[in-house]
């Protein structure tokens, strides 16, 4: 089984798909992580992250290792990783790995922004996991804040506002719903009420 997350920036895809790949036994990616890798080896080598060839090349010799970086989940690399997405030949270079890792017994989650569009357009399942940015921003202060990590809510806020509006307009892969996806807004609802929606959708969606 193959199920497709997708959705903006602290929505809860992450979380789900975590939960969810415990729960039915698969493998599971968060490819953000490769985008974000990305963006980080062109800042530390001092790459102009808006330069197509030099990120199509630095997604080109992308090594597991690479992935291997407690840094990548932070916020500047979430920053670096939304620029250099917007780059076709970024995103080519990272296809086949994704799509041999949802092949892979006995199969995956893999959540992001263009799986169920782009990546595994015949996942079996595909979940938009969406919220307003008002709740994302307060989940990602309070995440914050919990760390001992002092950013206000509205820059949060703006940072969040920003990166929606650079995935969702990229002319690759953009950032959208699938015409096929089940749409989960979790702005009312917990991480456990979340997965609970998530299983329902699964459930239903696969036979
Ligand atoms: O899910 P995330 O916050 O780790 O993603 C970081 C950025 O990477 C996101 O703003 C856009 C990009 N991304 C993408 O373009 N396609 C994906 N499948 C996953 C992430």
């Amino acid at each position: 089984m193959i199920i497709a997350i997708d959705g903006p920036a602290a929505a809860g895809k992450g979380t789900i798909a975590v939960k969810l790949a415990r729960h039915y036994g698969l493998n599971h990616l968060d490819t953000g992580l490769l985008y974000r890798a990305i963006g980080r080896l062109m800042a530390d080598q001092g790459l102009d992250l808006d330069d197509p060839v030099a990120a199509g090349a630095v997604a080109r010799a992308l090594k597991p290792a690479d992935l291997q970086n407690a840094e990548l989940r932070g916020r500047e690399a979430g920053e670096l990783a939304s620029r250099v997405a917007v780059h076709a030949d970024v995103r080519a270079a990272l296809v086949d790995f994704q799509r041999d890792f949802a092949r892979t017994p006995p199969g995956a989650v893999l959540d992001g922004r263009d799986i169920g569009t782009a990546i595994c357009p015949d996942a079996d399942v595909k979940i938009f996991v969406t919220a307003s940015p008002e709740v994302r921003a307060r989940r990602r202060t309070d995440e914050l804040n919990a760390k001992g990590r002092d950013v206000p809510y509205e820059r949060i806020l703006a940072e969040i506002l920003e990166r929606d509006e650079r995935d969702s307009h990229r002319s690759a892969a953009p950032l959208r719903q699938a015409d096929d996806a089940v749409r989960l807004d979790t702005t009312a609802l917990d991480a456990e009420a979340a997965f609970a929606a998530a299983i329902a959708i699964v459930e239903a969606g696969h036979d």
